[in-house]
């Protein structure tokens, strides 16, 4: 897939860009979280490359799920402040994403600067798609940027109704981020092996599903992998199992050999205060306990696939690690990956931070190593080979 790229507008000079971005990042007492601003960081360099150009760079993006309604703690004041410590520039965030007031400061802003719009998804028009709000949007620029590859599964106003009226570019990230993901799809090196973890298995089921055709290995962990133990019959104590899925489960071929799940778990039980944790075998769980990490044999059950693939993609964490009771199963993969070779591609914000927290080195000593910006995203991406808002963006449309 080849898409138009911000590098091919000839004249950025005054121009009044809308650069769509995904910084739908985790706050915490006010701010950024912690490890929590890789979308942030990874915009930098679309930001700069429009305002080394003479653009007013106007950032419009969402955070959280407030429901087209306006939600203080949603609001986008701290992500401008951190954004423009970050760019060493001040970013000036608007009241609102739309309307006269947001019309007047744009027109009174001044090219080489950054404004932000307030969240999008204050006003409904934008997860409703309407046609009115992508209007107003498209009307406070001259072109559209989109570099926010997290979210280029939403049929948004944002995302798909501004490139209707405005010529459209891909930004260097959301660019970079297809180019990766195409290429793992169209020549993985094999084996490949994919890593599914993380909590809710209905979201995930549909990937389950093309890595089961696709990959070599599929090694399922986390939460999501109590479903399938129970649809194969293993008991799996309090653990939070979604029942409707056991149906459609027993008809997926689910004894394929190359499919690994934990063969043995950490539990706790009793209450916050008094705590017990166990490592067991799955097949011991009692009717009492919860699982929360895949044990010390999994992990080298793990390990021993991981070392012969050549391509391995993984998303969702292998247990509650932000726990540390919970988090060696997680961390014994992040170990596994450090020492391999292979072509890797990992995604999803909270497998993003774990593995940026847990590599002997910092990530950008392992050139073999891609961390997507894409959760959700990434997942429909290899699923589907594209993404809604990738539609506008391809060359010669
Ligand atoms: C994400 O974080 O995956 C994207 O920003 C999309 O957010 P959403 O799942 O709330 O639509």
């Amino acid at each position: 897939m080849r898409l138009k790229s911000v590098r091919t507008i000839r004249a950025l000079k005054n121009r009044r860009v809308l650069l769509r971005t995904d910084f739908n990042v985790p706050l915490e007492n006010g701010t950024v979280a912690a490890e929590g601003d890789e979308r942030i960081l990874r915009t930098l360099p679309t930001i700069r490359y429009l305002l080394r150009r003479g653009a007013l760079v106007i950032i419009a993006t969402h955070l959280g799920r407030p429901d087209g309604r306006v939600v203080p703690r949603y609001r986008l004041k701290p992500l401008a402040a951190y954004l423009g410590r970050k760019l060493k520039t001040p970013v000036r965030a608007l009241p609102k994403a739309v309307g006269p007031q947001v019309a007047a400061a744009v027109g009174r802003a001044s090219a080489g600067t950054v404004l932000m719009l307030e969240n999008l998804r204050f006003d409904p028009g934008e997860e409703e798609n309407s046609v009115p709000f992508a209007r107003a949007l498209a009307e406070l620029c001259d072109l559209y940027v989109n570099d926010a590859f997290g979210n280029a599964h939403r049929e948004h106003a944002s995302m798909v109704g501004v490139p209707r009226y405005r010529k459209s570019y891909a930004g260097l990230l959301l660019a970079e981020e297809v180019r990766v993901l195409s290429g793992l799809l169209a020549r993985p090196r094999r084996p490949m092996a994919a890593i599914i973890g993380g909590v809710k298995l209905s979201t995930k089921l549909a990937v389950i599903q093309t890595f089961l055709k696709l990959a070599d290995d599929l090694l399922l962990g986390g939460n999501l992998a109590n479903t399938v133990l129970k649809a194969r019959g293993v008991a799996v104590g309090r653990s939070p199992v979604e029942e409707k899925l056991l149906p459609s489960l027993q008809r997926l071929k689910l004894t394929t050999a190359r499919l690994h799940l934990p063969v043995d778990v950490i539990t706790a039980s009793g209450t916050a205060s008094g705590l017990s944790t166990r490592t067991l075998a799955v097949a011991n769980v009692r009717s009492d306990e919860y699982i929360l990490d895949v044990g010390p044999d999994t992990v080298r059950l793990f390990d021993a696939v991981l070392r012969d693939a050549r391509t391995i993609v993984w998303n969702g964490p292998m247990g509650k690690f932000e726990l540390s009771a919970f988090a060696a199963g997680t961390i014994g993969l992040v170990h596994a990956i450090a020492h391999t070779r292979a072509r890797v591609v990992i995604g999803g914000g909270e497998t993003v931070a774990a593995v940026r927290r847990y590599l002997p080195k910092p990530a950008a000593a392992y050139p073999n190593i891609y961390l997507s910006t894409g959760g959700g995203a990434m997942l429909e991406f290899l699923e589907r080979g594209t993404l809604p808002a990738l539609r506008p963006l391809i060359l010669g449309t």
